[in-house]
This record gives C-alpha cells, sequence and structure tokens, in this order.
C-alpha cells in the first residue's frame, strides 16, 4: 500500500512513517514543516512540502502519488496557545482539515486515518472513558478536533469517505533506537520536561497540584507509547484498505493510570539519581484522571500494546534526550 501522511514529519508522524515503512508500505509525507523536522524522516519516504491551507497543493498530492489511504496528524497542538490565538486553531485544524477532506472527496476517496485527542472529552466523571462518553470539550485545541471528527463524519454519510478516527491519550516515549522522539519547540509534557530536568535543563520539576481526590493527590494520565500508538495506525489504515471497517472512532491508551508522582519515581530509577521537585498550586484545566477505556481498539482491531511498564516507556524517552539533549540540532 501507499499511504500519503500528511503532518507526517512531526513527533507521532514520524513514528507512523516508520512502523508503516517496518510493515511493507510505501509512504509520502505531506507536511508544512511548521512543526515537524525532516530529519526525523526516512530516505525512503518522499517529502512533500506543502500547506494544507493550499487546497491546490495537497490535491496536487493526491494526484501526483495516488496513494491508497491518508492518515491526517497535520494540527496545532498547544492548549494555553489555542486559547490566546483562537483564529490561528481554527483555521489551522479546521479550514486545514475541511481543505484535505474535500481534496480527498475530489480526486480519489481514499480511506482517511485522523489523530484525534482525549481533550474532546474534557472534564468527565466516567472512569475509564468510553468512545461514547459525552464530549464537551474545554479548549479551543479540543473543539478543533471535535469540529473536524464532525466534519469527517458528515463526508462519510454524504460521499462514502471510509474512516477512522483514533483519540489519543497521553503520548509519550520515544524509539527504543534513540535516533527519533518528542521534539516540540514549546516543552509542555510532564516525561519530556521530566527527562529536560534531569539533563541540568531545568532546576527543578514543578508538581501541579497534590490535593486532587486520587491516590496519592497527584493526576491521573493514560500514558501510551508513541510508537505503539504508530501501530495503531498502522493497524486502522490497513482495516479500512481492506475493507474490514468503514467507520470507526477508537481511544487508544493502555486503560491504565499512573499519577504525576508515580511518572516521577519512575524517571529517577530509570535516570539514577532523583529529579528535583517542588509541588506547586494546580494547573487550570487539569482534569484530575485521564484514563482510557481502550476495549474497543483491541478487539476490533487486534491493538496490543508493547510498552505497559512505565519504566521501561521512560526509559525510551530518557535515551532520545540524553542522546539528542537540543531535539534535532545535535
Ligand atoms: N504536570 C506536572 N508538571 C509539569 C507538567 C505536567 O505536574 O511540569 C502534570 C499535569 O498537571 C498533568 C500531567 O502531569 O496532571 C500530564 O500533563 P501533560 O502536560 O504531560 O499532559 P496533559 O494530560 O495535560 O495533556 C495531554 C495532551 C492533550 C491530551 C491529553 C489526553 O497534551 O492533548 O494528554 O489525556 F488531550
Amino acid at each position: 500500500m501507499k499511504i500519503l501522511v500528511v503532518g507526517g514529519a512531526g513527533y507521532i508522524g514520524s513514528h507512523t512513517v516508520r512502523q508503516l515503512r517496518r510493515a511493507g508500505h510505501d509512504v509520502v509525507v505531506f507536511d508544512n514543516l511548521s512543526s515537524g523536522h525532516a530529519a526525523a524522516l526516512p530516505p525512503e519516504a518522499a517529502l512533500v512540502r506543502g500547506d494544507l491551507l493550499d487546497e491546490g497543493a495537497v490535491k496536487a498530492a493526491l494526484v501526483a502519488h495516488q496513494p491508497d489511504a491518508v492518515i491526517h496528524f497535520a494540527a496545532l497542538i498547544e492548549v494555553g496557545e489555542s486559547m490566546r490565538a483562537p483564529a490561528r486553531y481554527y483555521r489551522n485544524n479546521v479550514v486545514g482539515s475541511l481543505n484535505l477532506l474535500q481534496a480527498i472527496v475530489e480526486t480519489r476517496k481514499i480511506p482517511l486515518v485522523f489523530s484525534s485527542t482525549a481533550a474532546v472529552y474534557g472534564t468527565t466523571d466516567a472512569v475509564p472513558i468510553p468512545e461514547d462518553a459525552p464530549m464537551q470539550p474545554e479548549s479551543v485545541y479540543g473543539e478543533t478536533k471535535l469540529m473536524t471528527e464532525c466534519m469527517i463524519h458528515a463526508f462519510h454519510t454524504a460521499q462514502g469517505l471510509p474512516y477512522v478516527v483514533l483519540r489519543y491519550f497521553n503520548v509519550c516515549g520515544a524509539a527504543p533506537e534513540g535516533d527519533i522522539g518528542e521534539a516540540h519547540a514549546s516543552k509542555s509534557h510532564l516525561i519530556e520536561l521530566a527527562a529536560l530536568t534531569a539533563l541540568g535543563q531545568r532546576e527543578k520539576m514543578l508538581i501541579f497540584g497534590d490535593d486532587y481526590p486520587t491516590p496519592d493527590g497527584t493526576c491521573l494520565r493514560d500514558y501510551v507509547h508513541v510508537q505503539d500508538l504508530a501501530d495503531a495506525h498502522v493497524l486502522a489504515v490497513e482495516a479500512l484498505v481492506k475493507g474490514t471497517q468503514q467507520a470507526a472512532t477508537y481511544n487508544v491508551g493502555l486503560g491504565h493510570g499512573f499519577s504525576v508522582k508515580e511518572v516521577l519515581d519512575a524517571v529517577d530509577a530509570v535516570v539514577g539519581t532523583p529529579v528535583p521537585r517542588e509541588v506547586a498550586p494546580r494547573r487550570a484545566g487539569d482534569p484530575p484522571r485521564l484514563v482510557a477505556d481502550a476495549a474497543r481498539i483491541r478487539q476490533e482491531l487486534g491493538f496490543a500494546p508493547q510498552f505497559t511498564d512505565l519504566q521501561e516507556i521512560v526509559q525510551t524517552a530518557w535515551e532520545w534526550h540524553k542522546r539528542h539533549p537540543h531535539d534535532f540540532r545535535k
């Protein structure tokens, strides 16, 4: 199969490109490189530098490369920034996705796998969260993902577009080879920040609140390894092209929550020395627990995560950051 990976030079995209190649598929990456890195891509993956806001560019890529399916990762992803610059998020994430959908149905009507997020649920009492939990996103970022999901459903109903939507929980870790990993310009994710603190790039870790109604008082999250998540995309795209799936939405997580303190303890164990930390006030908008009910993707796609041990997950992130303390710049 040949897969067009839109946003394939980013963190999750580049791991998915690697797993697609390992599964024997051809890959073409369409990316504006606004946050992705050409260095994260294997030489066998063709790179088309283009932007989804340029309708002609994505249509031209579909016509030129004749893919069998599209995986769509391209999006702005910072919750805080989305609240300060909503227009940028609606334009880039919603209009960009609309352009892609329109280009697909006008050229080839091939299946689509879409990157969505647990942020579509917002604060929910459901533990774990099933796919049919109410969706009340609390950020513009989450809204843009939900709006894109709605557009995909409409294109499916009106024009028969086959799709799989994957709602990611807390994506983390890096390729075990240590050559690609998380490399966002702005750092906010717990494991990445802890690794950079262990490398001395930051003074200390702040634990955002230890008075939550959880066993140790810190927030629980479902940490899914980026390579397992990449494999979920391979399973989804293969099921769509084979025709065993037409329209499905899946949570992707382990179905188990780890607390902030447990994550920092795992970092200490991997690094071999305690990472300096102190308790700070709660961060606005953090729900106490976000854990996936991931039964559906296991049953229907045969998703079987390989990285279920927290220390092993952290170990892969640590290797990447240790070898590339300044991301792809060194
Ligand atoms: N945390 C700290 N200190 C830090 C950074 C994070 O205590 O320096 C805590 C947060 O308060 C939270 C947990 O660690 O309780 C995880 O925070 P992250 O910033 O790593 O991730 P989030 O849970 O905020 O969000 C991520 C994605 C979202 C997605 C969500 C789904 O960024 O897009 O997971 O579970 F929706």
